[in-house]
């Protein structure tokens, strides 16, 4: 809860981190500063990214830079650490994202302190943060002459920022366009009725575009009106409607149905205007950081059959309970079938312990007793990480059992890799719905909703997925899916004419 104040001892341990962070970068930032103003007399636009903290969000916004940066513009991308969040392993990251791509630059903001919130969702923090970074990012534009300026769904108060300095505002929506299409059009559902989603329950709600979804669908941050997350989440899209325009990473020829929506002004909430909607995706990481450890897991694939193993793993924020890992186990064992499995520690009972990195799992412990000799032939238990993008790029990998991160479905949407649909948190829920009903490219693990998902749900979707004429068919159409994002970024491609479109019209003297 972040109830708490803000100044524990974990938070402050943290913010010393933070802090060094902080310092390491500042210096390399000072000369980076200097150096882009030059660019940008240079002739050189130069576009500020402002990212919110979430790994998630901060990676696709790198890859955004990257792709900005090879049409000639010059890049810097604005970071914000959050109270609660270790962002100290970021530093090496980020220099060696500068290091590998000179055209970008990271500018580092202080941290705020946030006051006391009453509400129980990180979120509620993410957007205060974004409110309480507004000085300091009025402070680094006014010296930045920068032209444009792109931030995340949860920076979307930055825009107001934008608008004052006469710099143009865009968003970048890292989520599906289907997330968006709802988005934009909750001011419409909130208007429209007076009771909060969770009383709502099962009740089907209706927005233009997309699938009906049981209003228990949506993210948890949005189920109490009261919640300041809520109140935070309702001001997005007016916000979003006044920017320039709202880049979304996916391609359209995936969600034809929710970016025609979105164009035609269907889900603006009246009164409005329709802002262009730039599909320039899909973007996903294009190399590993730290692959190191991951080579043991790409030297077992290796050595399977093609298209034989099922890769399991959850994303940096996915834990499960120990009831829930021994489910899982036994239900990989009793499949039969070949499986490379992501285990993360289970999640610390001490709330003040919550976001902090998690320990190493102790397989032994977790894992049913002798598990890991009965599968040594078929399985590959790795602990905490694996190197997912490379992962789903091997051959050997039939199956993704996903979160339905919208990252984690682009990289396996580009490598033609069907998925179990697993959601955990966030808009996850709402995705698994538009993947199995409207993409048709996931099957959901059913129990995903309830306390655990048994093993028998696991054993056998695991089959069906590697086995059946079903998971032969949800494969094909996931491998079709990979061709038309192949052809939307290459040269001419649809993505790729629109971030031309995009790009063009900044460059405008
Ligand atoms: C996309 O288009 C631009 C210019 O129109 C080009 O420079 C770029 O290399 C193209 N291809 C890819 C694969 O990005």
């Amino acid at each position: 809860s972040f109830r708490r104040s803000s100044t524990s001892t974990r938070q402050s341990r943290h913010h010393t981190q933070e802090q060094s962070v902080h310092n390491s970068l500042q210096s390399r930032t000072d000369t980076i500063r200097h150096r882009s103003s030059a660019r940008a007399m240079d002739g050189r636009k130069q576009v500020v990214l402002y990212p919110s903290p979430g790994m998630g969000h901060l990676v696709s916004m790198i890859e955004l830079g990257k792709v900005l940066a090879a049409r000639g513009l010059a890049i810097t991308i604005v970071i914000v650490s959050l109270p609660f969040v270790d962002t100290s392993a970021r530093g090496p990251f980020l220099a060696g994202v500068t290091a590998a791509n000179p055209s970008i630059s990271f500018h580092c903001f202080p941290q705020v302190e946030v006051p006391p919130l009453d509400s129980d969702h990180p979120e509620a923090v993410t957007y205060e943060v974004a409110g309480l970074s507004i000085p300091h990012l009025r402070g680094f534009l006014a010296g930045a002459s920068s032209a444009v300026l792109v931030v995340d769904f949860f920076c979307s108060i930055a825009l107001d920022v934008a608008a004052e300095l006469g710099v143009h505002g865009y968003c970048f929506f890292t989520s599906a366009a289907e997330a968006l299409a709802f988005f934009l059009y909750l001011p419409v559902l909130h208007a429209r009725s007076a009771a909060s989603f969770r009383e709502m329950g099962e009740e089907l709600v209706h927005v233009p575009g997309i699938p009906v979804l049981p209003a228990t669908h949506f993210p948890k941050p949005l189920m109490d009106r009261d919640d300041p997350a809520y109140r935070w989440s309702l001001r997005v899209s007016p916000d979003l409607c006044r920017s320039q325009g709202i880049i979304v990473n996916t391609f359209r020829s995936l969600e034809p149905r929710a970016v025609d929506a979105i164009s035609a002004g269907l889900c603006t909430p009246p009164g409005l205007p329709t802002p262009p909607v730039y599909c320039i995706g899909p973007l996903i990481k294009s190399e590993e950081v730290g692959v190191k450890r991951g080579h043991e897991c790409l030297a077992w694939l290796d050595m399977q059959p093609t298209a034989s193993v099922v890769f399991l793993c959850f994303g940096s924020l996915g834990v499960f309970d120990a009831r829930q890992i021994r489910e899982v186990a036994i239900g990989l064992e009793a499949s039969g079938k070949r499986f490379l499995w992501v285990v993360r520690s289970p999640p610390n009972d001490d709330p003040a312990k919550k976001f902090e990195e998690p320990p190493e799992p102790d397989l032994d412990a977790l894992l049913p007793e002798g598990f890991l000799e009965r599968t040594k032939g078929t399985g590959l238990v790795v602990k905490s990480w694996a190197p997912q993008r490379d992962v789903l790029a091997h051959g050997a990998v039939g199956g993704f059992v996903t979160h339905c991160g919208w990252n984690s479905v682009l990289e396996a949407v580009m490598a033609g890799v069907p998925m179990l649909a697993w959601p955990l948190y966030a808009e996850q829920r709402m995705n698994r719905v538009f993947l199995e009903e409207e993409l048709g490219l996931a099957v959901a693990m059913d129990g995903y909703d309830k306390e655990v998902v048994e093993a028998d749900q696991v054993a056998s979707k695991v089959r069906w997925l590697i086995d059946s004429d079903g998971g032969r068919v949800l494969r094909e159409r996931t491998m079709a899916a990979m061709r038309r994002a192949k052809e939307a970024l290459v040269e001419g491609g649809e993505s790729n004419l629109t971030l031309t479109r995009l790009v063009e019209g900044w460059m405008l003297p």
